[in-house]
Parts: C-alpha cells; structure tokens; sequence
C-alpha cells in the first residue's frame, strides 16, 4: 500500500472511532493507531483494518478500545464514592426504596462490583441492582468473569472482604451472593442509550468523559444525566469534563468526592461520614415488607492494613510525584507491585526509559499480569518504541482474554 494511501486509511479510522465512540486519537497518538491497524490488517494493512471495522467486527473494535484507552480500573477506586454511595443507599432504603447504580465505562467490572458490595454489606432492598455498561466485549467479559488479581485489589476491599472467595493463583472472585445484584451490557454511552433503563439513583460515570472531544462529552454527559433520579448523585472522575454551566445541575465536591445533584433539590444526603470498615448494618428499623438478602458467610481474612502504596496512591492523586517516588525508595526488596509504581510515577514526570526498565522487570515478576503489561507498553510508547508497544499490548490482550 502507497504511504498517502495508509494515511488516509488511519485518518479515517480515528475518525470513525471519533464519530462512533466519542473517542479522539491525538496526533502524538496517531503511530499507535498505525501500527495497531497495521496488526489488524496483516498484509493488506491498515486499509484492510478500516474494512473490518466498518463491517462492524467485534475483534478489532475492542484491540482499538484497549489502545486509545487506558484500561485502567481497581476496587474502590476513589473511595470517597463508594462511601457517599452507602449514605444514599441507606437513605433510601429507609425510606422503603431500592438503590440502583448504573456504572456507566464500567471496564472490568471493579466498579460495578465494589458498587454492588456496599448495597450488599447495608439492609437490602429486593429491588437493589448495579448494571455496568461498556462498549468493549472483551471488557465486558472479564467483569461478567468477576474474577481479579492483585493488582485490582490493590486499594484493598475496604472492609467488603466477605464478599469474594479465594480462587486460583491468588486471585479473588466475587461471591455467588453478590452476582444477582449485577448485570452487565455492552452499550456505546455516546449513542442512544437503552430507552428501558430509568432513572438510577447513582450514576458513575469516572475516567471515561476523558477520552471523548468536548462535544460529543457534553451530549453525552446530558443524556446520562437524564437517567439520574430526581434526588439521585451523578459521580465524575476528578479529570472528566462536566456538565454545561447551564445545565439545572449543581456541582458539588467535598470529602474528595465530585458529583453533581439537581440544583433546585435540597441535599439528599449527607457528606461521607461513615468508616470503611463500619459495622454492615445501619441503625433503625427495616421496613417490615423488605426480606433479608442472604448474606454469605463472614471471611476470616483480617481487613489489610493500611500500607506503604496507600501513602504513595495519596501523594501521586495530589500531585506530589517526586514525593511519592522518594517514599518508594525506602521500600526494602521492591516486589512487583512498587516496581510498577515506580513505573507509573517515572512516567509521571516523563522519564520514559527508566520507566520502562522498571515496568521491564515488574513484567518479569509477574509475567501474568496483563496490567502490568499494558503499563509496559504505555512506558514503551512515550520512549517512542512503537513496535515493542505493540507488541505488548497484544500480550496484555492475549492474557485478558484467556
Ligand atoms: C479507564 S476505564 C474506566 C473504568 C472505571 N469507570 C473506573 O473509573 O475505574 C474507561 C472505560 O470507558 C469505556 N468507554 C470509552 N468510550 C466508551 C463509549 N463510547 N461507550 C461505552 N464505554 C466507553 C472503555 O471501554 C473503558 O472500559
């Protein structure tokens, strides 16, 4: 294929990708999609690739996804959520109503399923459900899957350590009590969204508006929007564009928590108070009409101790990267898991090549691990070893996959 016509190829593909999914390629990102179509395409390139996503093919849609976004996710991340989640949960379950939680660019599922253990761990309510939507199957799998390393257990399970069993090769699953509280769909959260679904009490929608242009952010934030009940939080990620000005929507963030609530309305609830490790039951009557869901056994694993890499997670979230460098310096015998913030922390400040000697190593420990291999290949990308990159991702994606 002639260069002019393998750049119009990759154009139009970031360009179907932008008017499909919201999702911009920048143009330093623009070899990355190259080299993932040139994967894509085989011999016939790029041009080839184009074809396949225009027939709509699963595959490739979900390889491009994987690349022009980060998949990023852990249990209880930003926990100040989950812990204003169990206020308005309460709230309404004292008021005899169902919470529902719609975890909208769910990924994996660690969202959906940290939302589901806090309803779980309070009174419940029969009509209580989480629904985690996606565009990428192959993300959707793994979060139907349930089934996590450590590495998305790294912020901990925040005192809902009943609800995941023990599997396989240090992994945890999440518990048959906790899977009929959960479904998950695949829907594009730039299109129309599925017109059954109403009014959900909390909506989060964290670290997905960040790879959408601004445009096609707003009409989606504004459709979302529309399906947060009348009292109901609508949670951001720090970094995610937020709704108009105009909007009927006040903006809120307090405790380390940002969401909006429908301006006219009074507070709803109030700030989060609750420790993480509270006991599971709210004080006050049930309401007689609502049964028990049945709980599982208690686990006998002791809450984890707050740790070295929470310090560390604290200082990266407010910008003290150098800080947080210096405190992983004191750890004796890094293991893989400081290997990889260091990692992330070199990338951070932009020193790209120590970054990946680093994630190079944290690879070699735990050669498993896909995360740790898709923060490799960030590492390779920003050093400008497209290839190495490409490569690595494919090893991630085998290893998601498998
Ligand atoms: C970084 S993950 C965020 C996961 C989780 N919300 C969190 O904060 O940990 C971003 C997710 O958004 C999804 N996404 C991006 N654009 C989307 C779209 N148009 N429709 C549905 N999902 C989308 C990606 O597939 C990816 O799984």
């Amino acid at each position: 294929m002639m260069t002019g016509d393998r750049d119009a190829a990759v154009r139009a593909a970031a360009r179907l990708l932008h008017r499909r999914l919201g999702i911009e390629v920048p143009e330093h990102r623009m070899s990355v999609l190259s080299s993932e179509l040139d994967h894509l395409g085989g011999p016939d390139g790029p041009g080839a690739a184009l074809e396949r996503l225009l027939a709509g093919e699963e595959a490739p849609w979900d390889a491009l996804i994987d690349v022009m976004t980060i998949p990023e996710t852990y249990f209880f991340r930003q926990f100040a959520h989950f812990a204003l989640l169990r206020e308005v949960a309460i709230a309404r379950h004292r008021d005899g109503r169902p919470c529902r939680v719609l975890s909208a660019g769910c990924s994996s599922g660690e969202e959906a399923w940290s939302a589901a253990a806090v309803l779980a761990s309070i009174t419940a309510h029969p009509r209580d459900a989480v629904v985690g939507w996606d565009v990428s199957e192959r993300r959707l799998r793994a979060a139907r899957r349930g089934r996590y390393g450590a590495w998305s257990l790294r912020a901990g399970l925040r005192g809902h350590e009943r609800f995941f069993v023990s599997a396989d090769e240090g992994q945890e699953e999440v518990a048959p009590a906790l899977r009929p509280l959960v479904s998950f769909a695949r829907v594009n959260l730039v299109g129309p969204l599925p017109s059954r679904e109403r009014s959900f009490d909390v909506v989060m929608l964290r670290n997905v508006g960040i790879y959408w242009s601004e445009e096609v952010a707003q009409g989606a934030l504004l459709a979302l929007a529309e399906l947060v009940a009348s009292d109901g939080l609508f949670m951001l990620g720090p970094s995610d564009p937020g709704l108009p000005r105009s909007s009927p929507w006040e903006h809120v963030i307090e405790q380390g928590a940002r969401y909006y609530r429908r301006a006219a309305l009074p507070a709803v609830v109030a700030p989060p108070r609750v420790p993480a490790n509270a006991p599971s039951r709210p004080a006050g009557a049930r309401p007689a009409a609502l049964q028990p869901r049945e709980r599982p056994k208690r686990a006998t694993r002791p809450v984890p101790a707050r740790d070295v890499f929470d310090d560390v997670r604290a200082l990266a979230d407010v910008g003290r990267t150098a800080d947080a460098l210096a405190l992983l310096d004191g750890v004796s015998a890094p293991s893989a898991r400081a290997r990889l913030w260091r990692g992330i922390l070199l990338l951070d400040l932009q020193r790209a090549d120590e970054a990946v000697r680093v994630l190079r190593q944290c690879v070699f420990l735990e050669p498993r691990e896909a995360t740790f291999r898709q923060w490799l290949a960030h590492a390779y990308e920003a050093a400008g070893l497209a290839a190495e990159a490409a490569r690595e991702r494919r090893n991630a994606q085998e290893l998601m996959a498998g």
